[in-house]
């Protein structure tokens, strides 16, 4: 198949789906300026052992080093806006030909692109708790301590450490993860959009739709169950042709929002 036919042919599965989602990894963001974790040659995860930096234990164990490493990634999310592939799936959640987006992301760009109905699988910025008494707290108060110097943040109520509400290694999945295995569980399409689909258990769930396409630059490990394999192209320029061939003025829906 050229891949022009490719694009003609999700924008045929995207019409003809009942129920379609995407499923979305660092690579949708790339574009947007964040780096993913397992490109070859600028991923995070090259640069750092994942277990040393984002894991519960390490936060356990080293929090300064767990704090400096953390807030260096937020940093690369300040500033960043949405990109084409963002602003796509937010149009086709508008035009009723997605149900929603699961991402594995927690950049907040789908939500800024003006996605609905997005679940975050691995967690959000928008908030942190306490790790001895589990108060809840804006992340704000999180940032403001860490720039004020108190590293690591600490809860007003007990002085217990503060954790964000994102997933890391060793963390039990969020209730998002369950909602979105229930939302999926039988859906007639799912596009996976930049993910290398080696993190488990949010890698199971391309498992739960009936035609599996992939958008994604390098090989992933269901590559060989997809119905499709777009990697001709960077994201952005496949979601950018496929609202030209579903004839979707998109970028719009991005400044609606
Ligand atoms: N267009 C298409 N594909 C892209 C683009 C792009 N512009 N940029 C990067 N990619 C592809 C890369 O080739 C890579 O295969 O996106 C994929 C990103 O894979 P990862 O870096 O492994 O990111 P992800 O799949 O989201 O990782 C899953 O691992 O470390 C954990 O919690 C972290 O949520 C993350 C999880």
């Amino acid at each position: 198949m050229t891949y022009e036919e490719k694009i003609r042919a999700l924008a045929e599965y995207l019409k003809k789906s009942e129920r379609s989602f995407a499923f979305s990894g660092a690579g949708v963001s790339t574009e947007s300026g964040i780096p993913d974790f397992r490109s070859r040659g600028s991923g995070l995860w090259e640069r750092v052992d994942p277990m040393k930096a984002a894991s519960l234990s390490a936060l356990r164990r080293e929090p300064v080093q767990f704090y400096k490493f953390f807030m260096g990634v937020w940093e690369s999310f300040v500033g960043a806006k949405p990109n084409a592939a963002h602003y796509a799936l937010a149009c086709l959640e508008q035009e009723k030909l997605l149900a929603g987006v699961i991402t594995q992301n927690i950049d907040g760009l789908h939500r800024a692109a003006g996605s609905q109905e997005v679940w975050e699988v691995h967690g959000h910025m928008r908030s942190c708790r306490c790790l001895a008494c589990s108060k809840l707290y804006p992340f704000d108060a999180l940032l403001d301590q860490y720039r004020s110097g108190t590293n690591p943040p600490r809860c007003s109520q007990c002085g217990g450490m503060l954790r964000p509400d994102v997933v890391l290694f060793e963390d039990a999945m969020g209730e998002d993860f369950y909602k979105a295995y229930q939302a999926l569980s039988g859906c007639q399409l799912l596009i996976v959009v930049g993910s290398s689909l080696q993190v488990y258990p949010a890698a199971s769930l391309p498992e739960l739709a009936k035609t599996l396409v992939i958008v994604n630059r390098e090989p992933t490990p269901w590559d060989v169950r997809a119905g499709l394999v777009i990697n001709e192209k960077m994201a952005g320029q496949v979601f950018t042709d496929l609202m030209t061939v579903l004839g979707l003025d998109f970028l719009g829906v991005g400044h609606r929002a």
